[in-house]
């Protein structure tokens, strides 16, 4: 709890109408799109990053957790307020601050919806690649706390691979500058990528530079389904093995099919056991034969069908569907675990057949879907509580698989509260230990986002 005296300290900082402590606003800030919730004593809503730095000083001065919050739409618990404290969310610094055509750079606050920033930018000519499926609703401050990946990544990367700079407010209260406007900056540590992906807690992003590029000039996509996932994964390396890097090359299985299905009311797949959504862009005639060439190599490697989404309103009700499924599998169990793990890209059949033994030996539902691409496979258990034992059997078995394949436990989503029993398996104990100093030397009362990750 905090103390009337502290409240009233609070109050003074953000102004009384951004500090929030009726029970409503309490549960609306309380959890995430893990299912996993606590309540937060309170909440402020800084306006500036001035406010986000006194708001730190008094936590340390009076030792209370603080937890950064963006849209909420995390799915490792990373703004679940876990031991209480204050939640401090960052809604109100939802300005683009500038954008620079001739710098080909954007400076954004946290607070800036994704999805907005790629309409303010294309609207210019030009592209911020990253693009998470809740686009429409995450924040570029969440996306930089757990370094969001999506959609793009196999031809783009990741939010690391932007973020050019960044002003941080330290735990300890400090706002700091990180990185420069620039391509190249190699003066000293590259706390930028430190702070990318350290899931608020090692500092709290109050601006943001991106790097931007050129809008591409034209985008074709194309659905292909198959009669088995191990034939969809095969397709999809087969796409890469042409040499044609795609933007988007996302695989779907037969059950998240019909979750979706029956979630938005439609039929896409015609009962498929597959699907494979693939999207190339670039100059118009490279594009044509980019994407005539994968409708041949996704033939060749078995496709039941082909087909190339001409009609814009085609191409938006299959990019919803994709979006939507996470959403959607809650349509077949009231909870599932959503696992996040990336193997090598050569290794994505290996990985689904895996996945398939592990569902049949444990009798468990498991659900596959995500960007083969880059080997990032979004794989569900879906559970009711009696299948809780061994969905957690189940999920030491899918990391054992996915780092004797040389691959990850978390491609996108972060470690938070879900995985934070299975990073040593994935990071071992002396790595673990450096991280654990690092947090210590940056955050000494460990006030900030604690619980996370360790
Ligand atoms: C996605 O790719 O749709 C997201 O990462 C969400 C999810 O894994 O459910
Ligand atoms: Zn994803």
């Amino acid at each position: 709890m905090l103390k009337p005296e502290i409240i009233k300290e609070l109050a003074g900082i953000v102004g009384a109408p951004n500090l929030l402590t009726s029970p409503e606003e309490l549960v609306v800030h309380s959890y995430d799109a893990t299912q996993r919730r606590s309540l937060p004593w309170a909440v402020a809503r800084p306006g500036t990053a001035v406010e986000v730095s006194r708001i730190l000083v008094l936590a340390n001065r009076e030792r209370f957790p603080v937890v950064p919050r963006g849209a909420g739409s995390g799915m490792s618990g990373g703004s679940v307020p876990v031991l209480g404290g204050l939640v401090l969310s960052l809604e109100r610094m939802n300005r683009i601050l500038e954008l620079s055509e001739e710098d080909f750079l954007a400076v954004v606050e946290p607070g800036v919806i994704t999805g907005e920033l790629h309409r303010a930018v294309e609207a210019r000519g030009l592209f911020y690649p990253p693009d998470p499926s809740s686009s429409a609703f995450c924040t570029m401050g969440g996306n930089v706390a757990e370094c969001a990946g999506g959609l793009r990544a196999v031809k783009y990367g990741v939010t690391k691979d932007y973020v050019l700079g960044l002003e941080v407010a330290l735990p300890t209260g400090e706002l700091i500058n990180t990185g420069s406007r620039t391509i190249k900056s190699v003066a000293g540590y590259d706390l930028t990528k430190l702070i990318v992906g350290s899931e608020g807690t090692l500092g709290i992003a109050t601006k943001i530079i991106v790097r931007l590029i050129p809008l591409p000039e034209s985008v074709r996509t194309l659905v292909a389904f198959f009669d088995s996932a191990d034939a969809a994964a095969r397709a999809a390396s087969g796409i890469l093995a042409g040499r044609i890097i795609p933007r988007a090359l996302e695989f779907v299985d037969q059950a998240a099919l019909g979750a979706v299905e029956a979630y938005l009311k439609e039929d896409i797949s015609g009962g498929a056991a597959a699907m494979l959504l693939v999207e190339v862009d670039g100059p118009a005639e490279s594009t044509e034969r980019e994407s005539a060439r994968t409708a041949e190599i996704l033939t060749r490697a078995g496709a039941v069908r082909v087909h190339q989404a001409r009609e814009e309103e085609e191409r938006r009700r299959l990019w919803k569907a994709r979006r939507s499924i996470s959403q959607a599998l809650y349509t077949i169990k009231p909870k599932k675990i959503n696992e996040d793990i990336v193997v090598p890209r050569s290794r994505v059949a290996d990985i689904l057949r895996e996945l398939g033994e592990i569902s049949r030996r444990h009798g468990l539902l498991i659900v596959n879907f995500g960007h083969a691409g880059d080997g990032n496979i979004h794989t569900n258990i879906l559970l009711d509580d009696a299948d809780l034992p061994r969905a957690q059997a189940a999920v030491k078995e899918i990391f054992a698989a996915t780092l004797r394949m040389g691959g990850s436990i978390s491609g996108e989503h972060g470690i938070g509260l879900a995985k934070s029993a299975y990073l040593p398996m994935e990071v071992g104990p002396d790595a673990m230990a450096a991280m654990k100093r690092i947090k210590q030397a940056l955050d000494p009362n460990n006030i900030l986002n604690p619980g996370k990750i360790f």
